[in-house]
């Protein structure tokens, strides 16, 4: 049994690019056709990165503020997102089948906020997954939490069934609330996710060392948005993320318990997609958010 590696001299070679495998997703290159074909409609091929918007909360905490009624709140606004993070329960009973955006399903569930959240199973069978015709699925993997094992065989469980229809994986390193969300331990869980199949991977941002956890994951790193914070603030995170590696962001409150929903949208958009600095974006949403106002 190896030891811990705690050396502090690792080298991620983080200027120099991973090796193109002829498609536009960094590790994607020997996928088969139809888990490439979703993967693009996650990722714009145009710029290589995606913003998700992260609906599913409701599958542990119930009708979170925002999302009480996704009818009136999430719907007008999904055509403006790359993909919808989503529950089947809310895709079915919300979500037209007219939508033309990508759908990434939350496929792990059980416990409650009220319980150890890392005890988690999949809630999903993947003929059911092929029925609503997703795009990828979502699975929460806890490194370090008391269900560790548990939550990695959810994912590898998952994976091995995606490739038998050609449905991508999406990773999603919890941190409990023990945990330390630093590059280390990002890093960590991230390539854990990878290593074992992932086809992509979503985690936090961290203020130190963040371009190291993108660089040390061979597939992409999404990153996930967090508690809500005031919009120049999320808006300059996501800024650092994508220069700092990330294919983009898998946002949820920051976007939707935004006092313009909408216009926050369409402003990371423009930093994910378009490259704009976090005070050309910033000064985007509140033109937008003004107008939204006097519509
Ligand atoms: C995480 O555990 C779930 O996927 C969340 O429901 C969601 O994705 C979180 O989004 P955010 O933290 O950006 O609100």
């Amino acid at each position: 049994m190896p030891e811990a590696d705690n050396h502090g001299d690792k080298n991620f070679h983080e200027q120099i690019p991973p090796p193109d495998q002829g498609f536009f997703l960094k590790g994607a290159g020997s996928y088969d056709w139809g888990m490439k074909n979703r993967l693009a409609r996650i990722f714009r091929p145009t710029s290589g990165r995606t913003v998700m918007l992260a609906i599913d909360h409701g599958y542990f905490q119930g009708p979170t503020t925002g999302l009480e009624r996704v009818d009136l709140s999430i719907l007008p606004i999904a055509p403006a997102a790359d993909a919808l993070m989503i529950t089947r329960g809310m895709l079915r009973s919300t979500i037209p089948a007219t939508h033309g955006g990508g759908v990434v399903m939350r496929a792990s569930g059980g416990p409650s906020v009220l319980k150890d959240l890392s005890n988690e199973r999949l809630a999903i069978d993947l003929e059911d997954a092929v029925r609503m015709n997703v795009d990828a699925l979502a699975v929460q993997v806890f490194v370090g939490g008391e269900h560790e094992t548990q939550s990695v065989h959810n994912m590898t469980r998952l994976i091995d069934a995606g490739y038998r229809y050609g449905i991508p994986v999406l990773g999603v390193t919890a941190v409990g609330k023990e945990l330390v969300r630093d590059a280390r331990y990002l890093g960590l869980a991230a390539r854990i996710c990878a290593e074992l199949g992932a086809q992509f991977v979503k985690t936090y941002y961290c203020e130190q060392g963040f371009e190291r956890v993108t660089a040390g994951c061979p597939v992409p790193v999404v990153m996930a948005g967090g508690k809500k914070l005031p919009e120049r603030e999320a808006l300059e995170m996501a800024y650092r993320a994508v220069q700092q590696g990330a294919a983009g962001v898998d946002m949820g409150r920051n976007i939707f318990q935004s006092r313009a929903p909408e216009a926050m949208l369409e402003a990371i958009a423009k930093v994910v997609h378009g490259g704009a600095t976090p005070d050309d974006a910033y000064e985007l949403f509140n033109e937008l958010a003004h107008k939204a106002t006097v519509a």
